[in-house]
């Protein structure tokens, strides 16, 4: 019996971590053990594998240095950023702005300031999840101090138009987040050319190790620590450093920035042909997200009559890893609140797939799937009844 074939289209959940990043890691849970804050030659020898990895960072956000910070994970980038300027800057005001489509990472940090008494503006997108420049202007008023908008959307692939963001909060002198997290890779980033003060971060979104990201804090930014204790990361950020990962982080983000063009060229073309097929076989789909402001493995639709859970479940079984919009939360099925936000009805919101192509992918997986989802989906909904009833059948809805 041959072994059951896996395709994996889930690399904005998360990515394997690469062979050479491996490698590069692995001394420094060997022999190069040494604390970074001792000053023998093994910690020293730890301390100067920080150093680069610093540099590599730096280097591919068009950041310096001193402005990069190791952190655990990009969700602590993303508290850090948010509560460390609502904090350091509550005298000038308590005005925060962000959207509906962002992370929980954001979002309920957002929401656990509004219980320390800040006042949040969440501003709406449109049908494909974009954000409005106008509307951001609108929003500002003199008691803001913070913008905190993501650079492209974890689950529908929307690629904001952050440079005239970022420079609309520069304007009034307002601080400008933006959570970059599944960006790393697949678009460049220049913090100067586009008008971002603090940046976020994570390792295994770009085949680096999990439980390592960074924050770049620009330098002048006034923010005060998350985490107390100890003098490292430059008395910002206590704990003895993540050697190994941070040496992943470091590599990986070489690696990952090395040839964007050439990696979204294989990626988007494979996507391309996997999104069309798709809506040619299976009536009744929906494209969430912009037509080509999109990440470049992203695809996300939504199936009529179709509920996502199942549809992730037989997706298993025959061995396709995905995701959905929908999680389930206190045993019931909560509908994703970024579909919500771009105006998609519950129902349909509840059949939706998120297929996230990377580097393990090939033209084989972009055909296996071709061959399955469509059984699948026809099979869920012959036992609907709701599709029972609507009679409908046939039929292709490209958006
Ligand atoms: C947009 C975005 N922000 C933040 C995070 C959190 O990153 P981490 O898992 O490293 O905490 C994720 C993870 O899925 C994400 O997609």
């Amino acid at each position: 019996m041959g072994e059951k074939r896996l395709v994996y289209m889930d690399h904005s959940a998360t990515t394997y971590t690469r062979k050479e990043v491996l490698d590069a890691m692995i001394p420094y849970h060997a022999e190069n053990f040494g604390n970074p804050s001792s000053i023998y030659s093994i910690a020293r020898a730890s301390k100067n594998a920080i150093d680069i990895a610093r540099a590599q960072v730096a280097k591919a956000l068009g950041a310096d240095p001193e402005e990069i910070y190791f952190t655990s994970c990009g969700s602590e980038s993303d508290n850090w950023a948010i509560k460390g300027i609502a904090f350091a800057n509550r005298k000038k005001g308590n005005h925060i702005i962000t959207t509906k489509i962002e992370h929980h990472a954001v979002l309920h940090t957002c929401e656990y300031l509004e219980k320390e008494g800040f006042a949040v503006t969440y501003l709406p997108v449109d049908k494909y999840g974009l954000v409005d420049p106008a509307e951001l202007e609108k929003a500002i008023t003199d008691k803001t101090i913070l913008v905190t908008i993501m650079y492209a959307n974890n689950e529908i692939g929307t690629i904001e138009p952050i440079a005239e963001l970022g420079a609309i909060a520069r304007r009034h002198k307002v601080y400008f987040h933006t959570d970059a997290v599944q960006v790393i890779g697949n678009l460049p980033v220049d913090v100067r050319a586009q008008n971002i003060d603090l940046l976020s971060l994570s390792a295994h979104k770009f085949y680096g190790p999990k439980g390592v990201g960074a924050l770049y804090i620009r330098k002048g930014v006034r923010i005060d620590n998350l985490i107390h204790g100890g003098g490292q990361e430059r008395r910002r950020r206590a704990g003895t450093e993540n050697i190994a990962g941070i040496v992943g982080l470091g590599r990986a983000i070489e690696l990952a920035t090395a040839d964007i063009e050439g990696h979204n060229r294989r990626i988007r073309a494979m996507r391309d042909r996997l999104l069309k097929g798709i809506m040619e076989k299976i009536p009744h789909a929906y494209l969430n997200g912009h037509p080509e402001k999109r990440l470049p493995g992203n695809i996300n639709i939504s199936f009529e009559f179709i509920e996502g859970e199942s549809m992730l479940l037989w997706l298993d079984d025959e061995g396709i890893c995905a995701s959905t919009g929908s999680a389930c939360t206190s045993g019931s099925l909560e509908p994703s609140h970024v579909l919500l936000a771009t105006g998609l009805p519950v129902e349909i919101s509840h059949g939706s797939l998120r297929l996230t192509l990377g580097n393990v992918n090939t033209e084989a997986d972009v055909d296996f799937v071709l061959d399955v989802l469509p059984k699948v989906v026809s099979r869920l909904r012959e036992m609907s009844p709701l599709y029972q009833k609507s009679g409908k059948e046939g039929g292709c809805n490209v958006q």
